[in-house]
C-alpha cells in the first residue's frame, strides 16, 4: 500500500487502532485535529480535503454522544450529516475512495430482533437519523467509490482507555463490587474495533465498495455481555438484570438494534467477525496479564 490516506476521527476509539495499523505500511497518513478540521464547521472541510488531495478518506469522526444528539439535534445534523456531505463531495472531486462508518442505530423503529443489509433503516433517535443522512449523502455525492460499514455496539480501547460499558463492568469487578446491574430489555450486536480495523485495512487494499454490516454473530443485551465478562473473569458476585427504565436517558433506544450481514461472508471468510462470546473474550484477554 502506498496511498495518501486522510483519517477523520483519528483520535477516537476506532481511529487509533486503524492509524496504528496503517503506521506499519508505506502509506502517507494525514490525521487532522479539531483545530484544522471541525465537523461543526462544514464550510472548511471541502477546501481542507481539496488541498490535501488524499486518494483514500477514512471518515470516522462523528458526534457519537447519542444523548447529546437528542438534546441538540441541529448539532447532530451538522456534524454527522452536513460534514459527511462535504467530505463525500471532496472525495468525489479528488477521485478518492471513501469509507464511512455508520451505525446499527439507523435501525430500530420496526421492532425486529435483527436487521440485515436488505432492511430499510428507520431510526428511533436523532443520532441514528443523522448517521443515516450521512450514509445517504455519501451515496449521493461519491456514488462510485464508497464503502459504508454499519457497526454495532463498538467495544475497544483497552485498559485505562475503555470508559464504556465493558470497561466499566471490568472496573467494577476489579473494585470488588458485590453486585453488578445491567440492562436486559434492550438488544444489540457487538463490534470489536480491532477486528473492524483489520477489515478496514483489507477493504482499503481491495477498494471494496457497497454497504455491509460488520458485527459479531448474536443479538444480545448488556446483561448478556456482563454475564459473559463475569464468567471470563471468574466473578463471584451477583449480576442482576434490570429494565432500561432504571437508567433514564435523553435519547430513546430501540428494543433491538441487532445487525447481521447477508453479504460479508461472500468477501473473505478470514476477515469476518465470529461468535460474540469469542470476540468479547479476545478483547477481555487484552485486560489480563
Ligand atoms: N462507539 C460505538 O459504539 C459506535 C457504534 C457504531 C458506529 N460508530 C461510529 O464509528 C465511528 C467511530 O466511533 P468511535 O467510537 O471510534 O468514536 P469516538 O471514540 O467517540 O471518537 C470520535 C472521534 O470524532 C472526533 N470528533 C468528534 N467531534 C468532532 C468535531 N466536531 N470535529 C472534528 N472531529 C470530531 C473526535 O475527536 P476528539 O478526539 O477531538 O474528540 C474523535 O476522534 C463514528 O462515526 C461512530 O458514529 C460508533
Amino acid at each position: 500500500m502506498s496511498d495518501k490516506i486522510f483519517i477523520t476521527g483519528g483520535t477516537g476509539m476506532l481511529g487509533v487502532y486503524v492509524a496504528n495499523a496503517l503506521s506499519d505500511t508505506h502509506c502517507q497518513i494525514v490525521v487532522a485535529d479539531r483545530h484544522r478540521f471541525d465537523l461543526s464547521n462544514p464550510k472548511c472541510i471541502y477546501s481542507f480535503i481539496r488541498e490535501e488531495r488524499p486518494n483514500v478518506i477514512l471518515h470516522f469522526a462523528a458526534e457519537t454522544d447519542v444523548d447529546l444528539c437528542e438534546r441538540e439535534p441541529a448539532r447532530a445534523g451538522i456534524c454527522n450529516h452536513l460534514a459527511t456531505e462535504q467530505i463525500a463531495k471532496a472525495a468525489e472531486a479528488c477521485g478518492a475512495w471513501l469509507l464511512y462508518i455508520s451505525s446499527s442505530n439507523v435501525f430500530g423503529a420496526e421492532g425486529k430482533i435483527s436487521y440485515n443489509e436488505l432492511d430499510i433503516p428507520i431510526p428511533t433517535n436523532y443520532y441514528g437519523r443523522s448517521k443515516l443522512n450521512g450514509e445517504e449523502a455519501v451515496k449521493a455525492n461519491c456514488p462510485e467509490r464508497h464503502l459504508i460499514l454499519r457497526a454495532g455496539w463498538m467495544i475497544g480501547g483497552g485498559p485505562g482507555k475503555d470508559h464504556k460499558f465493558v470497561g466499566k463492568i471490568i472496573q467494577q469487578i476489579k473494585n470488588g463490587a458485590a453486585e453488578l446491574k445491567a440492562v436486559s430489555d434492550r438488544l444489540g450486536s457487538i463490534t470489536y474495533a480491532v477486528q473492524l480495523s483489520e477489515f478496514i485495512l483489507w477493504a482499503i487494499n481491495q477498494r471494496q465498495t457497497g454497504t455491509f454490516h460488520f458485527a459479531s454473530n448474536g443479538t444480545i443485551s448488556r446483561f448478556d455481555i456482563a454475564r459473559a465478562i463475569g464468567d471470563l473473569l471468574n466473578y463471584r458476585g451477583d449480576i442482576v438484570p434490570v429494565q432500561s427504565s432504571m437508567f433514564p436517558l435523553s435519547a430513546p433506544r430501540p428494543f433491538s438494534e441487532g445487525i447481521k450481514s447477508l453479504y460479508l461472508s461472500t468477501l473473505d471468510e478470514s476477515i469476518n467477525p465470529g461468535y460474540w462470546k469469542d470476540d468479547l473474550a479476545r478483547y477481555i484477554a487484552t485486560f489480563q496479564g
